[in-house]
């Protein structure tokens, strides 16, 4: 089997590297561990030399990672300004929060051709290579000409509009077009797939885009959520529940993920159902993410002030509504709490898959099991018809979907969540790499 070289702008930090956290970075774990590897990309650290520095690379046995830092402009304009205050919101539907500047795209183009010179000293010929996500759009036509002729496959992590959004973006002929260097597109749903052909066509371009939806790797993630289900971290979390119910949210801090929505929907739920007043309380864990975009700042600013006031209207002396915090919670602990949690609530306004869903499923007790509450506008929802999905806009669903979650029976919710356990074992990490590259491997034999 040839070697694989996985290219992504974030790499599994050193601490990281044997349970990785990140959607992308969970997935990918699992093919890099099962044939000879090298995961290429950026170091997670800045520095104003980052151009003078080597590449640092680790050997592995099966697999190695090379990384290299940026320097602080770079990491400004093509991380912050372009890949994620422009191609983030274009890609989630949200064009008016673009804030498109030239010289950050120019900065973009620059940097992914800065990923293509250095991976190249390392290249054997008869390598795969497969480049993921929005901030690696270019890449492979660097490669390309700088006279790579293997296989290229790209992935693209999060939702692709269709053209009607996509021409927005100035450019975006340039973008595409760089695109075709590629011998397989694989996009998360088939609605991505329609969109993106849609928008080559428009363009007079052509390419191969299949959709190929990611998973996780199901038994591991229950195993994890079995052994940390008591531990001494999620045993004080629940004690500090003090034997209410609860629901559980988590998201990095993002406006693709629905959180005042959500919030709204769950005060919605207080003010309808009074009953759950003292007896529900909704943990939302949402680490800061991006915090150098502007619609970041403002994200945050808004979901404390709404925390806030959504405590300060339906909280009493003993009793906090809504449990918020800004740090993450270490993958086991989270594990462990969405076992006893009665209700996993997903509601973002686009996402390319979601993983935190199929974890929820992974993770429960399958005697007692929690209810899943789904965004349609997910890319897992085509997959998890059985959660109770909701209209992520619809304050009022969320609500009644909260209470039809709060009051289901053990069997209809055991029904629900053995069809979606069955689909989440499915369709695994592992399947969806290898499904990828099949794929990839017959495109260009
Ligand atoms: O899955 C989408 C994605 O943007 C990945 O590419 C990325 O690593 C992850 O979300 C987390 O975002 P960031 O790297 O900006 O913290």
């Amino acid at each position: 089997m040839e070697r694989l070289i996985v290219v992504s702008n974030r790499t599994p930090a050193q601490g990281e590297r044997t349970q990785p956290a990140g959607g992308l970075t969970v997935g990918l774990h699992e093919v890099v561990q099962t044939r000879e590897s090298l995961w290429f990309g950026w170091s997670g650290n800045q520095a104003e030399d980052a151009d003078a520095k080597p590449v640092q690379v680790e050997s592995g046995e099966t697999v190695s990672y090379a990384t290299f830092d940026l320097t602080p402009e770079q990491y400004e304009r093509f991380y912050l300004n372009f890949s994620n205050g422009v191609l983030w919101p274009l890609c989630h539907y949200r064009t008016d929060l673009i804030r498109y500047w030239r010289a950050d795209a120019e900065a973009y183009y620059a940097v992914n051709e800065r990923f293509a010179d250095r991976l190249l000293p390392y290249l054997r010929s008869d390598d795969t290579i497969w480049i993921h996500d929005y901030h690696l759009f270019p890449m492979g036509k660097r490669l390309r000409s700088r006279g790579v002729k293997g296989r290229i496959g790209f992935f693209l992590h999060i939702p692709f509009p269709p053209w009607s959004v996509a021409r927005v973006l100035p450019g975006v002929d340039r973008l595409l077009e760089s695109m075709t260097a590629y011998d397989r597109i694989g996009v998360q749903t088939h609605e991505d797939a329609e969109n993106l052909r849609g928008c080559f066509a428009a363009c007079g371009l052509e390419a191969v885009v299949e959709a190929c939806p990611i998973g996780i790797e199901p038994e591991s993630f229950r195993q994890t959520a079995i052994s940390s289900a008591a531990s001494d971290e999620v045993r004080k979390t629940l004690r500090s529940f003090d034997g209410h119910r609860f629901i559980i949210g988590v998201d990095r801090l993002d406006y693709s993920k629905g959180i005042p929505e959500r919030l709204r929907g769950f005060a919605r739920l207080l003010e309808r159902y009074p009953q759950y007043c003292e007896q529900v309380t909704f943990l939302q864990v949402t680490p800061v993410s991006r915090a150098g975009v502007e619609s970041y700042r403002a994200l945050k600013q808004q979901i404390d002030e709404l925390v806030g006031s959504i405590n300060g209207a339906h909280g009493t002396a003993a009793w906090t509504p809504v449990r918020y915090t800004t740090h993450g919670l270490a993958r086991e602990d989270l594990a462990g709490l969405y076992r006893h949690a009665d209700i996993g609530l997903v509601t973002p306004r686009r996402d390319g898959m979601n993983l935190v869903a199929k974890e929820f499923i992974a993770a429960q007790d399958e005697n007692d099991p929690g209810v899943l509450i789904l965004s349609r506008l997910a890319g897992a929802a085509p997959d998890l018809v059985k959660a109770l999905q909701v209209n992520p806009l619809d304050t009022d669903g969320i609500a009644d979907a909260l209470h039809t979650g709060l009051s289901m029976d053990r069997k209809a919710r055991h029904e629900a969540w053995s069809v979606m356990y069955g689909e989440v074992t499915r369709n695994t990490a592992g399947s969806w790499a290898k499904q990828f590259l099949d794929s990839l491997e017959m495109a260009t034999t």
